[in-house]
């Protein structure tokens, strides 16, 4: 049988620069050494990337998804950039490392994980989305575009081989339960439960049974992780990250893509507490300064060839998503007159995890009842 391929995706935030603005160049030196060091071993290949102040370890392997080994490097190597940020004194060094030490899985330590385990096709293009300033939530729009609303993938009415749509995996985050739903015969109930990004949110992506890929292969997945249930404190948004593979069967790149030509709004920002437009950007303009934002995208491309990561190419660097960008741009203005209301400020529901109870908890004896 021919062997399989793990893409793996393992981020966190380990201390930012300044703020929440950035990761420093020799975090990201560190973390190059360190994953260089079991390149050709545990490790096929590797890349380093960051979207603003996440560090984000794009990792090829043939261990499987959930491996203790890959799970252990990526959390050593948070722990070793950990050091150097605390040296640099960055702002929130080791944010995310919520645990002592590493117990097996690097699930529910604070950092984010999106694998993908597949048979390498003749061609395998993938895209490695990360997102700086907003929650897992945020990908349900952009995902279920792509591979539920043929308005965005032409693919789904014109290919013989995705006509049939997809089957998507679907978390309850508060009940910690799930739902697979087949796209198109679910659409409206799936819908239902995707519209509510903070609660519901799109875990993975399979073919449907009986087409020309594998139904038990994931064909995209994304990070949901929720900081705020593991800590339960408040320490930082869970900002995401997905893998979504393209083409032969799938959406094309150019479908995979579209859906981020619409900045829609998705809840982070400033300290994690407010709605705002995601702005599509070339890497070097993942720089989240504005008001702490607006939240980024930055989509890395690559063809995988036996595990190798050909790239990446950096594929919101073309001026095709410049009127993305300038509408994200106008929607910023307009969002923040509204200041300290909602719904720019998200609801009440949404800030139990952030420090304004603290604040309401002081006025809570003032409250006297009205007759
Ligand atoms: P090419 O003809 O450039 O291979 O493109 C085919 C395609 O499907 C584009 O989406
Ligand atoms: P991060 O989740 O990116 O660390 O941002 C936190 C924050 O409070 C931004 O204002
Ligand atoms: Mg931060
Ligand atoms: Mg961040």
């Amino acid at each position: 049988m021919e062997e399989k391929i793990t893409v793996s995706i393992i981020k966190a935030d380990v201390g930012g620069w300044p703020g929440h603005a950035l990761v420093h160049p020799e975090l990201m030196s560190v973390a190059r050494k360190e994953l260089e060091k079991v390149k050709g071993k545990l490790l096929i290949d590797y890349h380093v990337a960051n979207c603003g102040d996440d560090l984000e370890l794009i990792m090829t392997h043939r261990r499987g998804t959930d491996d203790e080994e890959v799970h252990r490097l990526a959390w050593e190597t948070f722990e070793t950039a950990t050091k150097k940020a605390e040296e640099l004194k960055l702002y929130g060094a080791g944010q995310d490392l919520l645990s002592d030490a590493f117990s097996g899985n690097i699930k529910g330590m604070g950092p984010g994980v999106a694998e993908l385990e597949f048979i390498e096709r003749r061609g395998e293009p993938i895209v490695a989305f990360l997102m700086d300033k907003t929650e897992p939530g945020a990908f349900n729009l952009p995902i279920f575009k792509m591979f539920g609303d043929p308005f965005n993938t032409i693919g789904l009415v014109i290919d013989p081989s995705a006509h049939a749509g997809f089957r998507f995996e679907v978390w309850d985050i508060y009940e910690h339960k799930r739902v697979f739903m087949d796209c198109p015969e679910e659409m409206y109930s799936l819908l239902a439960l995707i519209g509510a990004k903070s609660r519901y949110v799109i875990k993975r992506i399979f073919p449907k049974p009986g087409g020309s890929l594998p139904d038990n292969e994931a064909v995209a997945a994304i990070s949901t992780e929720k900081l705020y249930e593991i800590a339960g404190d408040y320490v930082g948004k869970d900002d995401p990250v997905a893998l979504v593979r393209a083409q032969s069967g799938l959406p094309a790149l150019g479908e995979v893509l579209e859906p981020f030509s619409f900045p829609h709004l998705v809840s982070g920002w400033m300290r994690g507490s407010h709605n705002g437009p995601i702005m599509p950007v070339a890497q070097r303009n993942a720089v989240c300064t504005r008001f702490d934002g607006p939240p980024r995208v930055v989509a890395l491309g690559f063809q995988i060839a036996n595990g190798r990561l050909v790239g990446p190419v950096d594929l919101f660097d073309d001026p095709g998503f410049d009127n993305a960008r300038s509408l994200a741009k106008d929607a910023a203005d307009y969002m923040r007159r509204h200041g300290p209301f909602e719904p720019h400020r998200l609801p009440l529901s949404e800030m139990e995890y952030t420090t304004m109870p603290k604040v309401l908890g002081k006025l809570k004896n003032r409250f006297k009842s009205v007759k």
